[in-house]
């Protein structure tokens, strides 16, 4: 079974063509990066205009890299939910028409459903139950899989997400939009024990809290005495990410009995963050499955890998389908 993915729902406007839930037959991402970096964040309207330009020419790269035409495509998805309302609207507007055009199910996926996903683009053996560690820009969530499509919301952040700490934490250092990979690339040269930021602990809860993280960053930043070099400070800050993301996780997995971590999101792609949680991972013997960074940040692929196993269930959506800015994971689309 063929599916053609879309995603428009912040700054990429990827489409992808996915056979099996499996078998990547392409994945374009026009990224708009370049365009928001000058405002040092995404510029919803920016967003919406820019993916309007650019949707029908990657949907046709995605089908010709595919070598495929509408005809030999037996399903549209597309993530509608949560994420940029103008943005998400582009998409949806799009897979509706070509669903409607080629007489095709509509299958709508929430954004974060499409990043959990990705595990099973480079992962045949995963077995549920599983605890998935989702962290973005906008998510840093803890959730229990019993099984496809069934999710159990085990924790959240209290405030900003861990991406979101990632971008303004650079932001103060002098790096450019988005901070995440240029902190990743820094800290490798650095040393994570040159200054010692807080680590947030909600008591017996297994909800993240970074705000005075970045708090703390900017403060250090800010004030008078003497910083190390850049390195070391990127480090020191990722390694207080990373030992809190690493602690929750492998804390729910033990509370649960699972067997089996998947990362996601665009901050699973973080290089300490992967060796960390594959490290302890083996450490507790609970296999610890992560995505290449491109099906980390947001794609079209993932989409279409959630939407094949979505089709099994039963889930299509009619041509009334609506785009929504925030919705929880679970909830079903109309
Ligand atoms: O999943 P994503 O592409 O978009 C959202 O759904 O938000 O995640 C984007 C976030 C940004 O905050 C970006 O800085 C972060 O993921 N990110 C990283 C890395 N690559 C992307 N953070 C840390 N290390 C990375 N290598
Ligand atoms: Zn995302």
């Amino acid at each position: 079974m063929k599916i053609l993915g879309i995603e428009t729902s912040c700054d990429e406007t990827s489409a992808a063509v996915i056979e099996d839930g499996r078998n990547i037959l392409s994945n374009v991402i026009a990224s708009q990066t370049d365009v928001h970096k000058r405002f040092g964040g995404v510029v919803p309207e920016v967003a919406s205009r820019m993916h309007v330009e650019l949707i029908m020419p990657t949907i046709q790269e995605a089908l010709d890299k595919a070598e495929s035409t509408l005809e030999n495509i037996d399903a549209i998805a597309v993530i509608n939910r949560p994420g940029l309302i103008g943005a998400l609207i582009v998409g949806v507007a799009a897979a509706k028409t070509m669903a409607f055009a080629a007489n095709l199910p509509l299958i709508a996926i929430h954004h974060i459903e499409g990043h959990i996903y990705a595990n099973w683009l480079v992962n045949p053996d995963i077995q549920f139950p599983v605890v998935c560690l989702v962290v973005s820009g906008g998510h840093s969530d803890l959730i229990y899989m019993s099984g496809h499509g069934k999710y159990e919301i085990l924790a959240r952040t209290r405030d900003d997400a861990a991406g979101e700490a990632f971008d303004k934490s650079a932001r103060v250092m002098g790096l450019s939009y988005p901070g995440g990979p240029q902190i990743d690339k820094l800290a490798k040269e650095g040393n994570p024990h040159a200054v010692h930021f807080p680590r947030a602990k909600m008591g017996d809860s297994l909800d993240f809290s970074f705000s005075g993280l970045k708090t703390a960053v900017i403060r250090y930043m800010e004030g008078i005495e003497a910083k190390p070099p850049l390195p070391d400070l990127a480090a020191s800050f990722q390694q207080a990410v990373v030992d809190v993301l690493v602690e929750n996780t492998f804390r729910a997995a033990q509370e649960r009995g699972v067997k089996q971590v998947l990362m996601a999101g665009g901050v699973a792609a973080n290089s300490g963050l992967q060796s960390a949680m594959k490290a302890r991972g083996q450490e507790l013997g609970i296999a610890v499955s992560a995505p290449p960074p491109i099906l980390c940040t947001d794609n079209a692929a993932m989409a279409a890998a959630a939407a094949y196993f979505a089709y099994e269930r039963g889930e299509t959506s009619g041509l009334d389908l609506d785009s929504f800015a925030s919705e929880p994971i679970g909830k079903r689309a109309s």
